[in-house]
């Protein structure tokens, strides 16, 4: 088993040898191969995501990438490299579980899935200014074959899981065109799967129930941007950004990545909270590895260990060190 390790930026270089810590643990064979990635990487060379890094990723076929650090402005050949990696090695869904964890800012009952399709909608990168600078204008990209494989993967996972529902998430009712389409051939999917319960919410109804009413969510399938940032809501639930896990998938290719950023307000001080990027890798295990057991002895793992205490994000007073952490955890894995 081959795995491309790309710590990124900032916390990146601190959560991604945590994780790759605790896969060894687990996985002692494991054949890394890093590459560099990032912000910090286009400051220094040029190119924030090499030809030689893209390769590599696309022969491993297993990519963990810690976060990268984007600047709000444009800037001339830059373009977040994450962003680029997932759309060249088509991974076309992003699964971001929330589930209530052992810690105080979690939400008790919460237990859902985002499956967020991961190719198209606003983030094409289809986006023009006028040339009297005061018009901006970006292209949203629906299609029916990217639809049907996003759907496919919700229901799947719905039956892996042994799950019950799925809701589609769409703003239809203003997006006839894109976001009907998304809703129509999502429902077509489902015909597929009568074992699995069907609904449908407005993006924006979604937003309210996702504040008032975590619990009522099992699996929510929806284009890349609402599932940006429904499932950014959702990670609040999870108890944080800190704690917050996802994976990219394609067909025999993962790339597991947290949903955090590079969070330069902590970088560099060994105090950041390591268990998204180890619950990354658990889902890079059980998805696309395929070994269920290793996958849930390290969720377990990271429970038992949040149980006893977590990293200041969570705790405040008594909080523990990124390394203390996850040295809690291997020691469970022993
Ligand atoms: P962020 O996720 O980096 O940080 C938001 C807040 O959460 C900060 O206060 C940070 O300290 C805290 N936090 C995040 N992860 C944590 C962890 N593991 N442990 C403890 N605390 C944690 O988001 P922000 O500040 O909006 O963005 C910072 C940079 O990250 C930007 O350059 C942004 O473009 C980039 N970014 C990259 C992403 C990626 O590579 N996938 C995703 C989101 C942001
Ligand atoms: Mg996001």
């Amino acid at each position: 088993m081959k795995l491309c390790v790309i710590e990124g930026d900032g916390i990146g270089h601190e959560v991604v040898p945590a994780a790759v810590q605790v896969l060894q643990q687990v996985i002692p064979n494991l054949d890394i191969h890093k590459a560099n990635s990032g912000w910090d990487t286009f400051q220094e060379t040029g190119t924030a995501l090499s030809e030689e890094a893209i390769e590599l990723a696309k022969d491993c076929g297993a990519v963990l990438f810690g976060a990268c650090s984007s600047p709000s402005y444009p800037v001339e050949g830059y373009s977040s490299p994450i962003v680029k990696l997932r759309r060249i090695m088509e991974t076309y869904a992003n699964l971001r579980p929330t589930r209530y964890l052992p810690v105080p800012t979690s939400r008790e009952g919460v237990d859902l899935v985002v499956v967020r399709e991961n190719t198209e909608d606003l983030y094409i990168g289809d986006e023009q200014t006028a040339a009297d600078g005061n018009t901006g204008t970006a292209t949203k990209r629906i299609t029916r074959y990217a639809t049907e494989r996003i759907a496919h993967t919700a229901f799947r996972l719905a039956q892996v899981e042994g799950r019950e529902r799925v809701t589609i998430v769409h703003k239809g009712n203003v997006l006839p065109q894109t976001d009907g389409l998304f809703r129509r051939v999502a429902y077509e999917i489902s015909h597929g799967y009568p074992d699995i319960e069907t609904d449908e919410l407005l993006v924006d109804t979604a937003a309210y129930w996702m504040v008032k009413e975590p619990t009522r969510f099992d699996i929510i399938v929806t284009p890349n941007l609402y599932g940006d940032i429904l499932s950014d809501m959702a990670a609040a639930w999870g108890g944080g950004l800190g704690l917050a896990p996802a994976l990219n998938l394609g067909d025999k290719v993962a790339i597991a990545e947290p949903v955090h950023g590079s969070a330069p307000d902590i970088a560099g001080k060994g105090i950041a909270n390591p268990t998204a990027t180890i619950l990354s890798v658990a889902m890079m295990v059980r998805h696309h590895w395929e070994l269920p057991h290793i996958a849930t002895a390290i969720e377990d793992a990271v429970y038992s260990s949040l149980s006893d205490g977590g990293t200041s994000d969570i705790t405040g007073i008594g909080s523990i060190s990124t390394k203390a952490f996850t040295d809690s955890v291997c020691d469970k894995l022993q």
